[in-house]
């Protein structure tokens, strides 16, 4: 027997347990020993069904994903199709996850129970692939095709509960007692003949022949969402072999298409992104073991755009929040923001009603800080302004109670300033938001000079409990996310005074696989904002600052972006679709005049290379810098910083698997010539390149 399976008889009924830690991945040696116990109970007259459940934490959370692909033996090819067709019953008993090919495994079970608390889910899509184990074809037999297209092609988790009503679990287990509950369940249903299989039902099927058009009516509904992607319309092609032909043709369909896409750059580039956001929360100074601090209770000073999104973040995971403000109306300004931010969750569908008084009541309004001084992590979200956080700072180390952490939500500035006003530098920390807060996905963690290694490991592990996903870097202008993006954005201005047209860069960049071109997202941001931060550093840093006339000659013609129904592109009433303007052509015209530059041409490979390369070229630097500790680290963040197309893995990713480092430090040397210094390639570029190294060997 593998040690991976143990085999036990409870009376007449054997069970099976899987004991592969952490999370009971179908591992090689797994599947061999299930097999292996399923035989001994069938040779056993004495035991009348089965049940097949996961050790520890989990039953099947899906394959190794580091095995998807790789070849199998033939027991692991057959011996879900072989427990289907067994003539003794087993029942699959849930807790945990039942992802993936661990739901495709208890789907050839008979009969499935779970815990309300376990999750079940079919989430291959995620990295590229579909489930090749039957999924496809099992799925929609079960629950019909409608809903399991939905299942499958965004990959989901679904709850126990929700899984019960569409019919994917047979009945709910007490939580805790899941083993008893499925042997009292294996003994009930023991002697019921003919067993239900879930590969010989095709009642449900009926539904695609009664409305064939739902095949169709689902690609188009991810046609955007899932440009230039593979998966997905395998995924959709799978459920309709299951829905037109026998099993077993459905499943070898299953097999054909997964082997389509195995190996292709999809996947490659979405399990790439997978491994990097799991890597880039070790840091190689803050041992696993770092203890941490339990955050149950939290403040956040400043209940402006970012401080209002910080404390619903803490509101969501069930995290009471004091938000604290200057003056009784900008607090009373920050709350209203807040519930009108949840009313309008409420309308879209994504949040229940209920929920929201619950909410709010997390979020308590406070004007002084003797109401925060005992919170476990105080947030700072105020202004960009460095004297106003250091003033801050200083009080916070007055008032926090000893060992809690202090956090600077700033963008720029220097978190070790703010440490340096108080007594316990190892406490202080950035913890940097996106905008909007509650939505985006990065949680940028700044560890400063002196920060503690528990200090570091408390925030990432905040990060994950409000379902963010962390990276982690060191002090410096712009951390590393703004700073690698802020390239970008200077060369955008500078791809349009030489001749390319905001509708040309958009439409580059989406159809890169941007949800929006960076055009269109500065309209809906609203361009006045970085107007006035221009307007200040003009007068600040004379020298230091860019000038962008093109922006400049928007704003103060009033085209402030989609809230005045103008900006770099014009907006009609009631419709968020960017239409290019010939107004803008004439602006920009005019300032390429003025700058005495004259137009050309510009390719659409020039657009994208540009912009993603002066980034490269940056995030080179800050690994030269050692402020990041890793190339993935910088994908990790523009995946869920800055809308980067999930599917090509990262800007650096991107970079390595497209042009190679080689001919990203031709690129560069080239550019560097003909426009100048900013161009100059990293050391750390010109030093892969000659040893024929990746940015991701570094
Ligand atoms: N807006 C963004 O996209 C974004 C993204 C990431 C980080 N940030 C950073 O977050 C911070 C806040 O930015 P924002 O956009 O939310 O600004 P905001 O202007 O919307 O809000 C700032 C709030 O802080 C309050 N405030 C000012 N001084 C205070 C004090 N001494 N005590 C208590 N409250 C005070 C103000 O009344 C205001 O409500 C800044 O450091 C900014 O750089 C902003």
């Amino acid at each position: 027997m593998s040690d991976l399976v143990d085999y036990q008889k409870h009376g007449a009924v054997g069970v099976i347990t899987i004991n592969n830690p952490p999370v009971n991945a179908l591992s090689p040696g797994v599947p061999e020993g299930i097999y292996e116990s399923l035989q001994q109970g069938m040779k056993d007259d004495d035991v009348k069904a089965m049940v097949l459940i996961g050790g520890g934490r989990s039953f099947i959370a899906g394959a190794d994903i580091k095995h998807v692909g790789a070849k199998k033996s033939p027991i692991a090819m057959k011996w879900r199709d072989e427990m289907e067709m067994m003539d003794k019953p087993v029942v699959a008993a849930i807790h945990g996850f039942a992802l993936g090919g661990g739901l495709e495994s208890a789907l050839c079970a008979h009969y499935r129970v779970a815990v309300p608390s376990a999750k079940v889910g079919l989430p291959e899509v995620l990295i590229g692939i579909l489930p090749g184990g039957g999924g496809t074809q099992r799925l929609p037999r079960l629950v019909g095709p409608k809903k399991a297209l939905d299942l499958i092609v965004t990959g989901r988790h679904v709850p126990a509960p929700e899984a019960k009503d569409l019919g994917i679990i047979d009945d709910l287990a007490p939580e805790g007692d899941l083993l008893n509950a499925a042997v009292a369940y294996a003994e009930k249903i023991a002697d019921i003949r003919p067993l239900p299989r879930v590969g010989e039902r095709d009642e449900k099927l009926q539904e695609a022949k009664d409305d064939p058009g739902i095949f169709d009516a689902m690609r188009k509904k991810i046609a955007r969402k899932a440009r230039n992607q593979v998966a997905p319309y395998n995924c959709i092609k799978c459920v309709e072999a299951a829905c037109s032909m026998p099993l077993r043709e459905g499943l070898a369909r299953e097999r054909e298409l997964f082997d389509e896409i195995r190996e292709g750059e999809e996947t490659k580039a979405l399990k790439y992104a997978f491994f990097a956001e799991r890597e880039a929360t070790k840091i190689p100074d803050v041992p696993r073991d770092t203890p941490v601090t339990k955050i149950e209770s939290a403040a956040v000073i400043g209940a402006g755009t970012m401080g209002g999104g910080i404390a619903m973040c803490f509101a969501n995971v069930g995290i009471p929040v004091k938000l604290l403000e200057i003056d009784q109306g900008a607090l009373d300004k920050g709350i209203a923001k807040i519930k009108s931010n949840y009313e309008v969750s409420v309308k879209r569908g994504s949040l229940d009603a209920a929920a929201v008084p619950e909410r709010m009541a997390l979020i308590e309004p406070v004007l002084d800080y003797d109401s925060i001084g005992n919170a476990d992590i105080v947030i700072e979200a105020v202004f960009e302004n460095l004297d106003v956080k250091k003033e801050i700072f200083a009080k916070l180390d007055e008032t926090m109670k000893d060992g809690a952490i202090l956090a600077s939500n700033t963008s720029t500035l220097d978190i070790d300033a703010m440490a340096a006003m108080t007594k316990r530098p190892g406490d202080v920390i950035g913890t940097h938001f996106f905008s909007p807060a509650n939505v985006m996905k990065l949680l940028e963690v700044v560890r400063g000079e002196k920060t503690d290694a528990a200090t570091i490991a408390s925030s990432i592990k905040l990060g994950r409990a409000l379902n963010k996903v962390v990276g982690v870097c060191g002090n410096c202008d712009g951390f590393l996310a703004n700073r690698t993006r802020i390239p970008f954005k200077i060369e955008m201005m500078a791809l349009l005074e030489e001749g390319a047209l905001p509708e040309q860069v958009d439409k580059v960049m989406y159809d890169f696989g941007y949800p929006m071109g960076p055009f269109a997202v500065g309209d809906l941001a609203g361009l006045d904002i970085s107007y006035a931060t221009r307007q200040r550093r003009a007068k600040e840093d004379p020298e230091g600052y860019r000038p962008d006339p093109i922006s400049d000659a928007l704003v103060e013609e009033g085209r402030l972006g989609q809230k005045t129904g103008a900006g770099y592109f014009l907006y009609k009433e009631g419709d968020r679709t960017p239409y290019p303007d010939p107004k803008v052509k004439g602006i920009i015209d005019a300032v390429s005049r003025q700058m005495g530059v004259e137009r050309r041409e510009i390719s659409d490979e020039e657009v994208l290379n540009r912009l993603l390369l002066s980034s490269v070229n940056e995030a080179a630097k800050i690994l030269e810098e050692g402020i990041a500790y890793r190339s993935s680290d910088v994908d990790v963040m523009w995946l869920n910083g800055f809308g980067f197309p999930r599917y090509r893995g990262g800007l650096m990713f991107w970079a390595d698997n497209t042009l190679g480092v080689p001919k990203v430090y031709d690129t560069l040397c080239e550019w560097h010539e003909k426009y100048g210094g900013h161009w100059k390639p990293s050391n750390l570029i010109a030093d892969l390149a000659k040893s024929g190294k990746a940015f991701s060997d570094v």
